[in-house]
């Protein structure tokens, strides 16, 4: 699976993998808490959020090539040209896991968005959550420090380490996956 794998924009025809994916109360916080109802709830989550333009990039993350089944995404959000910054996240099914697809999306993702001239990639993790810290620091992305209970989930707080990676900072000897780029 992870050879073949690609980054493509996110379709409104890949649904039911986001309302499976929603089922799972860890991968539900990667959609702000949003619970879908049905399908046509996640497609509608797809067209509003899931978006593709000057100020968010949302990669889904497939199984083999751009037409195979999803099995995650990685995004880039909240791009801010002044600064030439955004944001970043990411995250895959179960069984997807494991083998390196999340480490080689996220330098996908983020040699897409330095090729756009952006300067200044951030992302946070719980400090409990040493996968996505693993995945960040193999991508390239150095920890720069703690953001104290800054996450709510339920009634506990999380602490958060924010990683950031610079367009001059040295490139992760990581195979990227190859992108599908929309058509111009
Ligand atoms: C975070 C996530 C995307 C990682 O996926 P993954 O498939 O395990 O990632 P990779 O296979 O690329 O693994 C990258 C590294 O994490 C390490 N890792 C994976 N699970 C780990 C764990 N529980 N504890 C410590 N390290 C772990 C792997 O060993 C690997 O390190 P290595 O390359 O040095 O061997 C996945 O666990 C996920 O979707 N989690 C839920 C959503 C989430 O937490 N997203 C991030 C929000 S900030």
């Amino acid at each position: 699976m992870t050879s073949a794998a690609v980054l493509r924009p996110w379709r409104t025809s890949d649904a039911p993998v986001l309302l499976e994916a929603s089922g799972d109360p860890v991968l539900a916080r990667q959609f702000g808490g949003a619970r879908f109802d049905d399908e046509d709830a996640a497609a509608a989550f797809i067209a509003t959020t899931y978006r593709f333009d000057e100020h968010a990039r949302n990669w889904a993350v497939t199984a083999g090539d751009g037409d195979a089944q999803v099995v995650g995404s990685v995004g880039v959000t909240a791009i801010e040209c002044a600064h030439g910054t955004a944001w970043v996240s990411y995250w895959l099914v179960p069984a997807a896991r494991g083998r390196g697809l999340a480490t080689r999306a996220l330098v996908a993702a983020a040699d897409d968005a330095f090729a756009l001239g952006l300067h200044r990639l951030e992302l946070g993790h719980r400090t409990n959550n040493p996968a996505s810290c693993a995945v960040a620091t193999r991508a390239g992305f150095r920890a720069e420090g703690i953001e104290r209970e800054k996450l709510r989930y339920g009634d506990e707080r999380f602490d958060v380490e924010t990683h950031a990676r610079l367009a001059t900072d040295p490139g992760p000897d990581v195979r990227p996956l190859t992108i599908v780029r929309p058509a111009p």
